[in-house]
């Protein structure tokens, strides 16, 4: 089952006063996102990660391709009903309790009585804000605010939740909660599309990843298939010895000089690391730590950002 396919969606927009110029933020972008599980769409700033959400939310009008979300128009109201979504940066009306505003956002989408005041207090429990849904907004800090948002993407329980940024600003403890109910959602067998440069977010959070750069599709695929497990080299820490001993000793190998007279070492995968452990005494050195490096998605991405490229079938 698919829930968004996407076929040459193109955007331009229309920049400078005087005369204005089309400047193309997406272009010729396809892709499908299957039902059900959490798909990331990946890409540096400027990339075109928020239009592209915005087109699929029918706050945009394309320039030209197509849009088939839940098997409807984007624009579709009966879409919106089995949709949520998150903003880039929310802010609410800040006099407001979490409490509050939850109540009105059920109330929106036609619950009345008990129903929509046990709806709001059941999604402010799953973003965890019950113990503070008493509390004007004004009073909440940056992680509870996205909170809010989600909270409010939730409301009608939709089936398919678009995301733009859900982790930014966050500090690392909200950031991992937030994570945590991304990935409770994508369980519970809803759709989940999030937008993100937080590549180590993405790579534990999503089935499948899209990046792209300026506009254009890079890089579609499993999250599995794309980053290798194969062992790529050995990172070896050290402390003692001499940087050009190291460098003498296996050519092909990093050194890189840590605090307190210690060396991160990166040796290639057809060096053993057992050889160096077994020679550090004889240079005046102990061993702190080895651990293999594999391709994470962090290298996937550098790498297609760096130089585009569209593997078959995927982009046009
Ligand atoms: N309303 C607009 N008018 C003119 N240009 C726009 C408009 N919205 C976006 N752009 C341009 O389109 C391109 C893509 O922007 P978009 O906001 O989609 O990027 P993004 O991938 O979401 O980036 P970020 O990570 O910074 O949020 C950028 O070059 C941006 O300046
Ligand atoms: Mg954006």
């Amino acid at each position: 089952m698919t829930a968004v396919r996407i076929e040459g969606l193109t955007k331009d927009f229309l920049t400078g006063f005087w005369r204005p110029t089309p400047k193309r933020a997406l272009d010729g972008l396809s892709l499908e996102i299957p039902a059900g599980g959490v798909f990331g769409l990946l890409g540096p700033n400027g990339a075109g990660k928020s239009t592209t959400l915005k087109l699929l939310l029918g706050l945009l009008r394309p320039t030209s391709g197509r849009i088939d979300l839940l098997g409807r128009p984007p624009g579709d109201t009966a879409v919106h009903q089995r949709l949520g979504f998150l903003p880039e940066n929310p802010t609410f009306y800040d006099h407001l309790t979490a409490e509050e505003l939850l109540t009105y956002f059920a109330g929106l989408f036609g619950l009345t009585g008990e129903a929509r005041r046990q709806r709001a207090a059941a999604v402010l429990d799953r973003v965890g804000l019950e113990a503070d849904r008493r509390r004007p907004l004004r009073g909440y800090s940056k992680g509870m605010i996205q909170r809010v948002g989600l909270a409010q993407a939730l409301v009608n329980d939709p089936e398919l939740v678009i995301l733009d940024e859900p982790m930014s600003g966050l500090d690392p403890i909200g950031r991992r909660d937030v994570r945590a109910m991304i990935a409770d959602l994508g369980r519970d067998g809803r759709t989940v599309l999030f937008s993100s440069h937080i590549l180590s977010d993405a790579e534990e959070l999503c089935d499948e990843v899209a990046v792209l750069a300026r506009g254009r599709l890079v890089l579609h695929g499993r999250v599995a298939d794309l980053t290798s497990r194969d062992v790529t080299g050995w990172h070896v820490v050290v402390s003692g010895g001499e940087a050009d001993h190291y460098r003498a000793w296996a050519p092909g190998t990093t050194v890189q000089p840590l605090a307190g007279g210690r060396y991160a070492l990166d040796l290639p995968a057809d060096l053993r690391p057992e050889t160096l452990v077994t020679a550090l005494p004889s240079m005046g050195a102990a061993l702190e730590s080895v651990s293999p490096r594999r391709a994470s998605l962090e290298d996937v991405f550098v790498r297609a950002v760096g130089e585009p490229v569209t593997p078959a079938g995927t982009a046009r």
